[in-house]
C-alpha cells in the first residue's frame, strides 16, 4: 500500500480553543479569532449544576445562526461528557443536533469508548462528515492509546483526531509539571506514535498560564518538534503563538515548492531519488512536501495570502 493513502486530508490544526460552552462573552468573541478550530466544552470547563444551561447555549447558538456566521474553514468540535456519566447521552443527543465538524469524547479508556459512541451515532443515522475525536488523558488511555488509534481503520470509522489531555494525566499520574515536561513526554510521545502509526492527526495539551506567551511558546516548540500537529488552547491570547510555533515559516514552504518542482522536471519523472542543492530527496521527502503545500494553501485560503501560515 502507498504510504500517502494511509494518510488523512490535510487540515491546519494549528490552534485549537476550548470554549466553555455556557461563556456568551466568549462565544460572542469566537467569530473574530484566528483558531483553526474549536471545541465548545460540555466537560471539565462547565460545573455539574451547569450542565443543562450550557448544553442549551450550545443548541441556541448552533440553531440561530450564530455557527452558520463563523469565519469559513473554522472547524466547529463539541467536547462531551462521557457516555459514562449521568450527562454524556443528552450531551451526545445535542451535540448531534448541532451538525459540527467532529465530537470530542473525553477520558478515552480502550477502543470501546469509541465503539459505543459511534454506534450511538448510527442509531441516529448521522452523517459520514461527522466525525469523531478521542482524548487521550489516563493512564488506560495511554497504554491503550495504539488500540484506540486502531478504530480509525475499522469499517465506517469516523475517528479523525487524539488530543492529550496533559492535565488530567498529571493529576491521574501524580508526575511533576515542570517546564520542559521532562516526565510527560514519554507518554506524549507514545500517544503520537499510536495516532501516526493509523493515520490520525493529534494534538497537544493546554498550557495553563496564559498570561506567560514566552513559556507557552517555548511549549509549542517542544510539541511542534515532537511531532503534534497543533496545540489545544484555552484563551485567545494563545492563539497567535501556537499559529506561529505550528505555521508553515517561508523557508520550508520554499524547500518545499523546489522539491515539488524538482520532480516534476520530465528527467524526474522516473526517479525515486534526485539530488537537489546537495542533498538526497527521495519521494517520501515529495509526499511531505506536498502536504505541507496543501497546508499552507488551506491556511492562506483561510486568512489570506500568506498570513499566519
Ligand atoms: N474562548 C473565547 N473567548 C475567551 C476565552 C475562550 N476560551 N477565554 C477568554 N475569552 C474572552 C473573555 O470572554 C474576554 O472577552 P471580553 O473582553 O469580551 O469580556 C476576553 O477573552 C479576555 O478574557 P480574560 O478576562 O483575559 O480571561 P477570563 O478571566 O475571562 O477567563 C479563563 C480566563 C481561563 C477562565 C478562560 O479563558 C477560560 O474559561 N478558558 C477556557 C477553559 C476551558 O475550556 N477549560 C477546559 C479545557 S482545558
Ligand atoms: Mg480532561
Amino acid at each position: 500500500m502507498n504510504q500517502s493513502s494511509s494518510l488523512r486530508p490535510v487540515r491546519p490544526r494549528r490552534s485549537v480553543l476550548y470554549l466553555p460552552a455556557s461563556n456568551s462573552r466568549a462565544l460572542d468573541k469566537l467569530p473574530g479569532l484566528s483558531c483553526d478550530s474549536v471545541v465548545f466544552d460540555l466537560e471539565d470547563s462547565i460545573v455539574p449544576g451547569a450542565k443543562e444551561e450550557a448544553r442549551e447555549s450550545l443548541r441556541c447558538f448552533f440553531s440561530d445562526g450564530r455557527a452558520a456566521a463563523l469565519p469559513a474553514g473554522m472547524e466547529t468540535v463539541i467536547r462531551i461528557n462521557a457516555l459514562s456519566s449521568p450527562w454524556g447521552s443528552e450531551d451526545l443527543l445535542a451535540a448531534r443536533g448541532c451538525k459540527p465538524d467532529a465530537i470530542l469524547i473525553p477520558k478515552v479508556d480502550a477502543p470501546e469508548d469509541i465503539v459505543t459512541v459511534e454506534d450511538a451515532l448510527e442509531q441516529t443515522d448521522a452523517p459520514r462528515s461527522l466525525r469523531l475525536w478521542a482524548m487521550i488523558e489516563t493512564p488506560r488511555g495511554v497504554m491503550n492509546a495504539g488500540q484506540i488509534a486502531r478504530m480509525a481503520r475499522t469499517d465506517g470509522a469516523r475517528l479523525d483526531c487524539f488530543i492529550t489531555g496533559t492535565n488530567d494525566l498529571l493529576k491521574e499520574t501524580g508526575v511533576a509539571a515542570l517546564p520542559g515536561r521532562p516526565w510527560l513526554s514519554p507518554w506524549l510521545m507514545q500517544i503520537v506514535l499510536a495516532a501516526r502509526a493509523y493515520g490520525l492527526d493529534v494534538l497537544d495539551g493546554v498550557y495553563n498560564d496564559f498570561k506567560d506567551e514566552a513559556g507557552l511558546l517555548d511549549e509549542c516548540r517542544d510539541g511542534q518538534a515532537m511531532g503534534f500537529d497543533g496545540k489545544t488552547l484555552i484563551h485567545p491570547a494563545q492563539i497567535a503563538p501556537a499559529n506561529k510555533a505550528f505555521g508553515i515559516a517561508p523557508d520550508r514552504l520554499a524547500q518545499a515548492k523546489a522539491i515539488a518542482a524538482a520532480f516534476a522536471l520530465p528527467e524526474n519523472k522516473d526517479r525515486g531519488v534526485i539530488s537537489l542543492d546537495g542533498r538526497m530527496v527521495e519521494r517520501l521527502h515529495l509526499e511531505m512536501a506536498d502536504r505541507l503545500i496543501e497546508k499552507a494553501a488551506r491556511i492562506a485560503a483561510r486568512y489570506g495570502g500568506d498570513k499566519e501560515t
